[in-house]
């Protein structure tokens, strides 16, 4: 780890495949994604991480036993880890708590000490990550800030590769380039390099709906940010050195159009890209299918998508955030996140050891089961019965389900009202949803918080 050459796999930064869309509807126009996922760290950002280290190495900003710090979405952490902690320096991360666990375990794995702030604040606010860690900068001796919403080697990364190899993976023909704003990294270093060798080239933004840069760039006008649950894109401020004189048009795209472009992805092409590649597809399609004369397009696929496993390529994950349409009955099966229809239901049969009811919900992440004897609901267990079946005798795990559950089960009417689930729920774990059709699932707190969250305007 001393070793401050790093190794061999850093050389495999950049270089990343260009590839043509072929299964989508393009219009008149041939749609390329750069593959941004292949590179060592997973990410567009390796190539920042590499060249804002090699920056402060050579300025003397970053000395041997020195410490990296750095606000970041995920994956500059991970580039800045994969070439920081190669090199041997410690690297301190600030992480918002929105983004997905993947990261912050990989983070982590890599040797990077983590922060989780809160994302629910905004520049300015002491927990804001990048003020976070500007404070951390300020307080760890020897500590170099990457900052790189403000280091000019973020978009000259992009001006001095990504942008190169896209005009000689392209023949040195392209039309537009389709990009997120971030740090806006790259949109500038593409929109630098690009004025000088093909001025006509149209950027396009891609931002998720309740980012400000979109409309920024239309009107001049700064509105207020919302919310959005893409990662790595989009923000609620324009970034210091956002160069915004090349983009030719600007789409805002909701996170439900955006995960959904991300899965078609994968279905359609095989390509696993993260939440922000959806959002980059969707506005690209957008963009080719709007044009009336054929144009070469261009986009990415900024990270891969192993990084979103739990959530965008999560059914249950997407339900819950009210991101996947599914049937609406208008009562409390709308509640259900696991509806025994869809077959999403995890139960045990009566038959089942304690040990399989006790495995079951540890996967699943659930503290209680319904007992199927096939659609016929039979019984309720939970954690405090497998306790109280198990606690003076652990073999007692190969128990039957059915001698620890519970049989005098209460259940509800998928008519009954929103007052009846709640007095249902005050007496007991969950609420168990049933009529003379048979078992319609559980309801828990969680899912009847889940509701009312969805609820807000
Ligand atoms: C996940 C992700 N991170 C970062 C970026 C680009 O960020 P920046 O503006 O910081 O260069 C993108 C662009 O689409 C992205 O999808």
């Amino acid at each position: 780890m001393s070793n401050h050459s790093g190794p061999a796999v850093l050389a495999l930064i950049g270089n990343t495949p260009l590839v043509q869309v072929s299964r989508f509807d393009t219009g008149p126009c041939t749609l390329f994604l750069k593959l941004e996922s292949q590179n060592p760290g997973g990410s567009i950002k390796d190539r920042i991480g590499l060249a804002m280290i090699d920056a402060a190495e050579r300025d003397g900003r970053l000395k041997p036993g020195g410490t990296i710090v750095e606000a970041t979405a995920g994956n500059t952490g991970l580039g800045l880890a994969l070439v920081g902690r190669a090199k041997g320096y410690r690297v301190v991360l600030v992480v918002p708590d929105k983004m997905s666990s993947e990261k912050v375990l990989h983070l982590k794995a890599m040797g990077a000490e983590v922060h989780i702030t809160r994302s629910d604040v905004g520049k300015g606010h002491p927990a804001y990550y990048q003020d976070v860690a500007a404070r951390l900068a300020q307080e760890i001796p020897e500590a170099f800030f990457a900052d790189q919403f403000n280091n000019p080697a973020n978009p000259l990364a992009h001006e001095c590769s990504t942008a190169p190899e896209i005009w000689a993976q392209t023949q040195h023909d392209v039309d537009a380039i389709v990009v997120g704003v971030g740090s806006a990294g790259t949109l500038t270093g593409l929109s630098r390099f690009f004025r000088r060798v093909q001025p006509a080239l149209a950027m396009v933004l891609a931002d998720p709906l309740g980012s400000v840069v979109a409309e920024y760039s239309r009107s001049g006008t700064l509105g207020t940010a919302g919310s959005w649950a893409v990662e790595g894109i989009g923000e609620d401020f324009i970034p210091s050195f956002a160069d915004l004189s090349s983009v030719r048009q600007a789409y805002s795209i909701s996170d439900e159009e955006s995960f959904d472009h991300a899965r078609q992805l994968l279905r359609a092409e095989g390509i696993l890209g993260g939440s922000s590649t959806g959002t980059l597809l969707a506005a690209a399609l957008r963009y080719c299918r709007e044009q009336t004369t054929p144009k070469r397009v261009v986009s990415f696929v900024c990270d891969t998508g192993t990084r979103y496993l739990s959530k965008v390529y999560n059914d249950q994950w997407m339900t819950d955030q009210g991101l996947l349409a599914r049937k609406r009955y208008g009562d409390l099966r709308d509640l259900i996140a696991r509806r025994f229809e869809d077959g999403r239901v995890i139960s045990v049969g009566p038959d089942d050891t304690l040990l399989t009811a006790f495995q079951r919900m540890r996967l699943a992440d659930v503290s209680q089961l319904p007992v199927l004897k096939g659609k016929q609901l039979v019984g309720v267990i939970d954690e405090s019965d497998i306790l109280l079946g198990v606690h003076q005798d652990a073999t007692h795990f190969s128990l039957s389900v059915a001698s620890a559950m519970t049989r005098q089960v209460e259940t509800l009417a998928p008519g009954a009202s929103l007052a009846q689930l709640q007095a249902e729920l005050d007496s007991g774990l969950v609420a168990i949803i049933a009529d003379a059709a048979g078992f319609h699932g559980l309801i828990t707190r969680f899912d009847l918080l889940n509701h009312l969250r969805r609820s807000l305007p």
